[in-house]
């Protein structure tokens, strides 16, 4: 007997058709039912207080506006294998379909919601523990970075690799790779997991490291929702006190526009390459005026890095917040670059090797171009976000060179209040990146690599890694019955 049956013996519950090791309540018709049936506590519906929390907690409204039938918030990973049991179960009677989420600020609708379905909110899967020679942080697959990993490791004077911004999820962060802190010594945050114990579409909960089901976890690198759950992430711990962050922003004139080309493409060059700088250059049409900030960061303890010479030189700057922060700190304000959330929004991305900078003039002028097509949509914010790849050490499913220092990532994003303006935004953001990809393609630097986590719901990130046979491969092996394919409907699937 299944350990399902024997629980739910105890419980008087009228029990049918055994199926794939797990029993059915009788007489409950929708996958929500047979949740709540077998699962009491955990499932909550349209109105009641567990329901909305997971709705109004998504960063975009693109997702708020979807309704799952209902949301099924499991507390530990037995919760989360029932409930895929009864998925694979339910399968004969209906066409049950779910999503699931951790910190829900994945930009485009359905990647981490569904409307009918049922969404599965990990949040409550929020395990914090270092292991005993502090090497190690577990978390559980619901974590957001700024609420239970960083302000547990501060203390230790340890950090991970992980997000930049307040509210960002461990779980999508990481399972799409994760530009963070630390990226241009230690990788993408894909690059620091020891391990991860996932829920297969059987059911079963499984451990995947470099010595176990070494397939599984080499896919889970970049791979995505495609695998399974993650209910608990093993992260490689970094010592880190106190580290230089913050921004400094620009009254936009050409001039700065012109220094910062030059100064973005001396930072990029390989000469200068230095593992603990990281930055982001924000150029923004926000809501009828231009600005520009440069968000700035270095791993040591040093007011005055010599890598960021030329952009502190730049002159017409507004506010320089820079100084020695802690992690959680510098997440904080970073969250003051942003919106905090969004009603409309959708990003595109490419990436490349960096040039001179005559090639970033264009690209900016371009962008400046464009926006005066549709500065007249209500509430748009259009950003131009530069910044440069994570120097990864291969070890994943991204397909990027490891060690390589010179590659520069871009992202479009365009935040609006209007659904309305969906299709105008589309065609404009669409335009900006065909006209960027053209000059890169003519110059030579152009990469056909996107990043999923800022890829949009018609890119193909996934088919850009170039070995998309061996993650097929993984599934088939893991998820024979392609539920994370079929009844996962949301994020970049592996067979079309
Ligand atoms: C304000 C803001 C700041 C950002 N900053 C950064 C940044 O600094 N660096 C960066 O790289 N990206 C950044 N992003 C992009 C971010 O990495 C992605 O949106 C990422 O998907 C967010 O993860 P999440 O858990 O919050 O997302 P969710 O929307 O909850 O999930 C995204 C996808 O991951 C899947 N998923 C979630 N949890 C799990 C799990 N436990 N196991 C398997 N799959 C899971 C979901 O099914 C879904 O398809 C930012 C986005 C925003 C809006
Ligand atoms: C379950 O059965 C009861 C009667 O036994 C019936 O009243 C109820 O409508 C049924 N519910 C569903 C969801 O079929
Ligand atoms: C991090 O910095 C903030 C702001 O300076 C401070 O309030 C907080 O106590 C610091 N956290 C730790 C763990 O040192
Ligand atoms: C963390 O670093 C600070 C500053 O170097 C030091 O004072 C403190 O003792 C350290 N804490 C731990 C737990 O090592
Ligand atoms: C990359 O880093 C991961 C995590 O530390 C490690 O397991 C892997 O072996 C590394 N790969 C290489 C090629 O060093
Ligand atoms: C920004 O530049 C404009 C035009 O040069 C100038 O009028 C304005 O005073 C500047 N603002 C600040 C805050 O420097
Ligand atoms: C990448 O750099 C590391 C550290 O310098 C080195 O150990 C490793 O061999 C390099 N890998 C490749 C593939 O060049
Ligand atoms: C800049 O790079 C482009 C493309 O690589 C090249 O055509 C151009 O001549 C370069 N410009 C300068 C000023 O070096
Ligand atoms: C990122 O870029 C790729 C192509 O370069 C594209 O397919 C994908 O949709 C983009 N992502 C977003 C969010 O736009
Ligand atoms: C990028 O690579 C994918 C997969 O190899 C291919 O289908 C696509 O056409 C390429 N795109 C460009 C712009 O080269
Ligand atoms: C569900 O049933 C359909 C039709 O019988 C089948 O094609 C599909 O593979 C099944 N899916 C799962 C997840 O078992």
């Amino acid at each position: 007997m299944s350990p399902f049956s024997l629980q739910l013996a105890g419980s008087l519950l009228p029990l049918v058709a055994i199926a794939s090791g797990v029993s059915l309540c009788a007489n409950q018709t929708s996958l929500c039912q047979q949740v709540d049936c077998q699962l009491p506590g955990r499932v909550s519906y349209s109105g009641s207080s567990a329901y909305i929390s997971s709705q109004s907690n998504y960063y975009t409204g693109n997702e708020r506006d979807l309704e799952p039938g209902c949301v099924f918030r499991p507390t530990k990973t037995s919760d989360v294998s029932h409930f895929v049991k009864l998925v694979a179960a339910s399968n004969s009677t209906s066409t049950p379909e779910f999503a699931f989420r951790c910190g829900g600020h994945s930009f485009f609708a359905g990647a981490a919601n569904i409307d009918g379905g049922v969404t599965v909110d990990l949040r409550s899967l929020d395990l914090f523990e270092l292991s005993a020679d502090q090497k190690t942080a577990s978390v559980g697959g619901g974590s957001i970075w700024s609420e239970n990993v960083y302000p547990n490791l501060e203390p230790h004077n340890l950090t991970v690799a992980g997000g930049r911004i307040t509210g960002v999820g461990v779980g999508g962060f990481v399972t799409g790779g994760g530009l963070n802190f630390l990226e241009r010594r230690n990788g993408f945050a894909c690059d620091n997991i020891y391990g991860y114990e996932v829920v297969l579409g059987t059911g079963e909960v499984v451990y995947a490291s470099a010595d176990s089901n070494r397939d599984l976890w080499l896919a889970l690198k970049g791979g995505s929702n495609n695998f399974g759950i993650v209910t608990r992430f093993d992260l490689v711990t970094h010592s880190q006190g106190l580290m230089l962050g913050g921004s400094i922003d620009f009254n936009v004139t050409q001039t700065v526009l012109d220094d910062h080309a030059k100064a973005f493409s001396s930072w990029m060059d390989v000469q200068n390459f230095d593992p603990l700088a990281v930055m982001e250059v924000n150029f923004v049409w926000d809501d009828g005026a231009w600005s520009l900030a440069d968000a700035i960061y270095y791993l040591a303890p040093d007011l005055n890095p010599s890598v960021y010479e030329e952009f502190f030189s730049i002159p017409n700057q507004i506010e320089n917040n820079l100084a020695l922060k802690n992690v959680t700190a510098i997440v904080e304000e970073s969250a003051e670059l942003v919106p905090s959330t969004v009603s409309r929004a959708i990003q595109m991305n490419y990436s490349f090797k960096n040039g001179n900078a005559s090639i970033y003039s264009q690209l900016f002028q371009t962008f400046v171009d464009a926006v005066d097509s549709i500065s007249d949509v209500e509430g748009l914010v259009l950003d131009f976000l530069m910044q440069p790849h994570p120097v990864t050490n291969g070890t994943n499913s991204l397909g990027l060179s490891p060690n390589v220092t010179d590659r520069v990532l871009v992202d479009i994003g365009a935040a609006y209040n209007n659904a309305a303006d969906d299709d105008t935004i589309d065609a404009a953001v669409q335009g900006i990146f065909d006209h960027h990809v053209q000059i890169l393609q003519d110059a030579g630097l152009f990469l056909n690599f996107t990043y999923l986590n800022y890829a949009g719901a018609n890119q193909d990130p996934i088919g850009t890694y170039g070995d998309l046979a061996t993650l097929q491969g993984v599934s088939k092996k893991y998820d024979p019955h392609g539920i994370f394919q079929t009844a996962v409907p949301g994020l970049f699937k592996l067979f079309t």
